[in-house]
This record gives C-alpha cells, structure tokens and sequence, in this order.
C-alpha cells in the first residue's frame, strides 16, 4: 500500500519508536506510583520526554508540559478549562471538530462565539479577528495549519495581538507539531495543544498541551496524582494539576524515541522533504484537466497536504478507487472540518486528501499523480 493518510495519523514509524514501546511494556512501572526501580524509570523517561516538548515548543519549564490523550483531549482542557459562561471567544472556519464541538457546546451554555470567515483559497483575515473583538473576549482559538486545506496559519502577529489586548492565545498544532518551528514565547501562545502520532511520529494516545506558567487551566477530571493522597482537591501545581489517573507511560516511551529521532535527523530536513513531495505532487495534479486543487498554494509555507476533487464526483468513490485500483490510501469525506468545506464549497462531494511523511518516495507520489490522471481521464 502506498500511504498517503499522513494527515491522519504517520503509520511509518522509526524503528526506534517501536522498539521504545516494546521494552517499555516489558519493564515500565507506574510513573510517580512508588520508589522500585521500574516506577522511577517510568519518572524519569516521562520527566525527559517533557524537557524535549518543552524545548521543542520554546516553553520555559518542563513542567507545563501536560500529557494527554490526543489534542482532542487538550483542546477540550484548555477551551472548557478557560471559558465560563458570559465570556466571548473568537476562533476560524479552518477548525477542526475538535475546537468547534467544544465551543459550541460551550455556546449552548452561554459562552459567545465569534466565527471569522474564510476565503475560497481557505484563509481567514487577522483583521476580522481584531474586528471581532468585545470587552468580553477572553480566547482566540486557531489552528496553526488546516487538516483540511493545508494552509499554515501564521501565529505571530495573533498571538502579539491577543497579548496586547490580555486576551488568551490557544493554539491547536495537530498538523504542524514536529514539522514547522513553534515558539510560544515568541509566538505568545498561552495553550498549545498538541498530538503526538502525527508529525511528532509518536503512538496513538499520546499528545499533550503546553501551558503557560501563570495560565490557570480548570480541570475537567479529578483523582489519583501520586501526591498530597489526603487532600481532598485536586493539586494544583503542574503539571499533576491537568494529569489525574496513570499516564501513557508505554506510549511517552515511544514519543520519547520519536522526538529523539526528529532531533536526530532534524525537524528542518523532515519538512524539507516533505514539502518536496507535496510540490511534487502538486505540480503533477494541478493542470490535469477535471481536476480541482484546493488551498493556497501561492505561499511557500504550507503543510504537506493536497486535497482535490476530479470532476463532480464523489470523493469517497475516488479515495475507494485509489485505493482498490492503485492501492493507494488518501482520506475523503469531511474530514471533521465542516466549515472548512463550507468555505471551500465542498460540503456534498467532500474532497480527496493527499498529505505527505518524509517516509514517502518519489516513486510513491509519481504513482499518485499517475493514478490521478488516470482517474480524471475515466471522468470526463
Ligand atoms: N484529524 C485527523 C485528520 O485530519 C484525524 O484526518
């Protein structure tokens, strides 16, 4: 199978990944749970595992590194941890489900939520943002780059905003954690939340949040931490305050190995040739006749992501024929980005996503193209 889902989740792992997690299993105790050797080791490789995060997103403390399952689980910590009813928060038509079911949960409750538009090249203007602005305005959500679209959204000039206004800067890095530079001191991010089996090339059940030392997030479970057992609060210093109940020890193993591989071959040479083959790709699909590309693909920063239609038809039938025909897989459908099709024009045919991982080849992509053109060709 040629795999072409890297949005979705990396299946290529480094061996070393795999290898971290198997020894893991056999001989990894309960992080922070006892004084045995196997429970200090656990400590110690997830303390580790929270210096690379923290070094990696410019963070200024390991210990605001929070683990969770996925940036779901993160999303919803920081958006429902943050926002009370009365409060106003902004967010994009780029999102993902996982920022707008929290919010409009939230909405139903009492939170208002100010959507901004997006363009039909799948960007949204700072300026509406600024526009959208109340006394109430607590939160700015945005993702950092489109599952759907791949656009990269540039963080910098939002978060310098929302610091000089005291409003809260909550980002989701789902596409771009491990692939592009974040900074969030630079960036003056308060939340960042992140996944670990995508671009970090991690286990599934693995992510986590960085937070700002300063930044009180609520949290929405309570219970076992390894500390102040007689309490009957949860803790409130980080990051056991956002970590009740035993981690995913055997899965930070593996996104342990994972970050020490990207620090290893460098996260500047994976985009690299990631973005090789995305504009590999793009370059082989955008002329062919039938064929729709969508996004922005006039700026150079973007994620390795090519989503199209072929005609009008049907993008679960093409991402089926890919895949039983060339043996190719892709992601069709929504993609859990309404809005984002809404804008795009695409809520009916869905779209056909092509996203890319350093582990690809030419020849993969070549095979794509062909398939494509193939494909197009049978449409008209
Ligand atoms: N959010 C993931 C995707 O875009 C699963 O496919």
């Amino acid at each position: 199978m040629i795999y072409l889902d890297n949005a979705a989740t990396t299946m290529h792992k480094p061996q070393e990944v795999i290898e971290a997690v198997v020894a893991a299993m056999s001989s990894m105790g309960n992080a922070g749970r006892g004084v045995n050797d196997a429970s200090l080791s656990a400590s110690r490789i997830i303390y580790d595992t929270r210096e690379k995060i923290c070094r990696m997103v410019g963070g200024t403390d390991p210990r605001q590194v929070v683990f969770t399952c996925n940036s779901t689980e993160s999303l919803n910590i920081a958006i429902r941890g943050l926002l009370k009813p009365g409060d106003h928060v902004i967010t994009t038509m780029l999102e993902h489900n996982s920022v707008l079911r929290p919010l409009y949960d939230l909405e139903a409750k009492g939170t208002s939520l100010t959507i901004v538009r997006s363009d039909r090249k799948g960007n949204f203007n700072i300026e509406d943002i600024k526009e959208a602005v109340r006394p109430e305005t607590r939160m700015i959500v945005c993702t950092n780059g489109s599952n759907l679209t791949g656009n990269y959204v540039d963080l910098k000039p939002i978060g310098e905003f929302a610091r000089e206004k005291g409003i809260l800067f909550v980002v989701d890095a789902s596409q771009t954690a491990g692939v592009f530079p974040i900074d969030v001191e630079d960036m003056k991010i308060d939340v960042l939340c992140f996944t670990g089996h995508k671009g970090l090339l991690g286990p599934q059940g693995t992510g986590g949040m960085y937070v700002r030392e300063g930044v009180m997030v609520q949290s929405l479970k309570a219970g076992g931490t390894g500390v102040q057992t007689y309490s009957k609060t949860q803790p409130v210093q980080m990051p056991t305050a956002l970590e009740a109940g035993t981690l995913n020890g055997h899965g930070i193993a593996g996104l342990h190995a994972a970050l020490e591989y990207i620090e290893k071959y460098g996260m500047d040479n994976i985009r690299a040739r990631e973005q090789e083959l995305m504009w590999r790709f793009y370059e082989g699909v955008k002329d062919i006749e039938n064929v729709t590309v969508y996004g922005d693909f006039g700026t150079k920063r973007r994620c390795a992501i090519v989503t199209l239609n072929i005609g009008d038809y049907d993008s679960s039938e093409v991402s089926d024929e890919l895949l039983t025909e060339y043996g190719i897989s892709t992601r069709s459908g929504g993609h859990c980005a309404p809005l984002m099709h809404e804008a795009l024009g695409t809520v009916e045919q869905g779209a056909v996503r092509f996203s890319f991982s350093h582990f690809n080849t030419d020849e993969e992509v070549d095979a794509a193209i062909k398939a494509v053109q193939d494909l197009a060709r049978d449409e008209e």
